[in-house]
């Protein structure tokens, strides 16, 4: 199977006074398909990896390798490449536009992701159909249930077919039901030969995914149980 994503000792020290070494060390390795939970305490630096794997954020040292490329040697511009086309992302706070409507969130995203304009709509209905919100579709944002804007965060990430979604405390603010409708449509993904990465400290989701690691004094351990 593809490796998707390769982190190797990746270190991160933000540059404070004092300094905050936050990463000593990081290794992880992801397949395509494969389910992955980082879980850790609060200021363990589960966001800070991330977004390094993310490319939102460089590390002080390591590597970052997704599809086979070490992200450090790519120009800024091919990263924005990469982060557009190979990474969907979905946050705690969805940052959903809430004077938009559903379809119009989606179409920005996609306007952003460069996809062509004739395409946008066919993309964005079939997202709409995957995370079921095709009857929602011309409601604003506001309106919706924390629920359905995070089915919506996830329609969005996944408009443009990535190769690894990146979810920090996806089902943070979710009852029960509406977490698992959230993590039933990352498990469509995987199926997909997606790999998900979620970085969390829901038991739920360290019981739901495939392997759970642990993030600890700077480093991760493998087989964490929740
Ligand atoms: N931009 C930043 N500048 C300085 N310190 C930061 C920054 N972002 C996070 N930190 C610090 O790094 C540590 C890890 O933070 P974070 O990655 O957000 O942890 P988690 O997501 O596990 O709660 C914390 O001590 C936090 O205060
Ligand atoms: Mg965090």
């Amino acid at each position: 199977m593809t490796t998707i994503l390769r982190a190797r000792d990746v270190h991160k020290t933000y540059r404070t006074d004092p300094p905050v070494p936050v990463l000593t060390g990081v290794d992880l390795e992801l397949r395509e398909g494969e389910r992955v939970a980082v879980v850790g305490r609060s200021g363990s630096g589960k966001s800070t990896f991330l977004n390094i794997v993310g490319l939102l954020d460089a590390p002080t040292s390591g590597a970052i390798e997704l599809l086979g490329q070490d992200t450090g040697a790519l120009s800024a511009r091919e990263r924005d490449r990469m982060r557009a086309h190979a990474l969907g992302f979905v946050f705690q706070e969805h940052h959903i536009l809430g004077h938009r409507t559903v379809a119009e969130n989606l179409e920005i995203a996609a306007a952003i992701a460069g996809t062509a304009s004739a395409e946008r709509r066919t993309l964005v209905g079939s997202a709409l159909a995957r995370v079921g919100l095709t009857g929602r579709q011309d409601a604003p944002g506001r309106l919706l249930s924390g629920g359905e804007k995070q089915r919506l965060a996830v329609a969005r990430a996944v408009l443009s077919s990535p190769r690894l979604v990146l979810a920090d405390e996806p089902t943070g603010n979710l009852d029960p039901e509406n977490a698992a409708n959230v993590l039933a449509l990352f498990d469509e993904q995987a199926r997909a030969g997606v790999a998900v990465l979620v970085i969390t400290h829901d038991d739920r989701i360290a019981t739901w995914a495939d392997r759970t690691v642990r993030l600890r004094a700077g480093r991760l351990e493998e087989g964490a149980q929740p």
